[in-house]
């Protein structure tokens, strides 16, 4: 056979050689590329959703006097509900975990350092298919009592903080809402200035 006969298959050879692996080689880079991608898109979604999170605590600003939201008061344990018939409002009352701690061991006069006590209260309304039974409506307010004996101690030990409505707007003309908390809690302070007392939760371990 002649050398130049053959050259052409050869030719065509290499040719389809090289066009089959750069077809291969793309694919898998892509591939690769693609997975990439994706990684990244997730772990993107991931921190900008736990921004989110954080970013929507981190919005509400102080009470006027300074105190911090305190965080999702909802993970704390329920301590007790109220009903007020004077201001037709309903009642939740949450203790976070150094609260919880002094209910269980009945150490609440004094409560400890680092108590932070909870207070949801929505405008009562009437359940539309049972007229006698009390539900809640629109959020009033959302306040906490922190104990700290010695930072708060103009106030009997406790830093009082409110936020109204669902917009969580601080409560007051000026850091001297405090005192009108504080006056009304007066009344109990021979019970370290609170008026809840936790019921019983049968069949649980509070
Ligand atoms: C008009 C009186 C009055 C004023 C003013 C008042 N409180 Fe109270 N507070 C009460 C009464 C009564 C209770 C118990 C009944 C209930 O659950 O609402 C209570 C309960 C609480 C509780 C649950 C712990 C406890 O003592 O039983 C918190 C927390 C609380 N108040 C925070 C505040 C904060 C913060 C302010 C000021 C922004 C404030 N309170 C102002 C009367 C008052």
């Amino acid at each position: 056979m002649d050398r130049t006969d053959s050259n052409p298959h050869l030719f065509l050879s290499i040719f389809f050689f090289v066009i089959v692996t750069s077809i291969t080689v793309e694919y898998i880079l892509f591939h690769y590329i693609a997975i990439t991608m994706k990684k990244y898109l997730i772990l993107t979604l991931l921190i900008f959703s736990s921004c989110g999170h954080t970013g929507k605590e981190g919005k509400i600003p102080p009470s006027l006097n300074g105190i911090a939201w305190p965080g999702d008061y909802t993970k704390w344990k329920l301590v007790s509900v109220s009903h007020r018939l004077d201001h037709h409002s309903l009642r939740a009352i949450y203790g976070n975990a150094i609260a919880q701690k002094a209910i269980k061991e009945g150490k609440t006069n004094p409560w400890p350092d680092g108590t932070i006590l909870g207070k949801i209260v929505w405008w009562e309304s009437f359940a539309p298919d049972w007229n006698a039974a009390v539900v809640p409506e629109n959020v009033v307010h959302v306040e906490f009592m922190e104990k700290d004996a010695e930072k708060y101690a103009k106030t009997g030990g406790w830093g009082y903080s409110r936020w109204v409505g669902n917009d969580l707007t601080p409560y007051g003309k000026d850091a001297n809402f405090e005192q009108e908390c504080f006056a009304c809690h007066t009344p109990v302070a021979s019970k370290d200035y609170v008026f809840t007392a936790p019921p019983t939760f049968p069949g649980t371990d509070k």
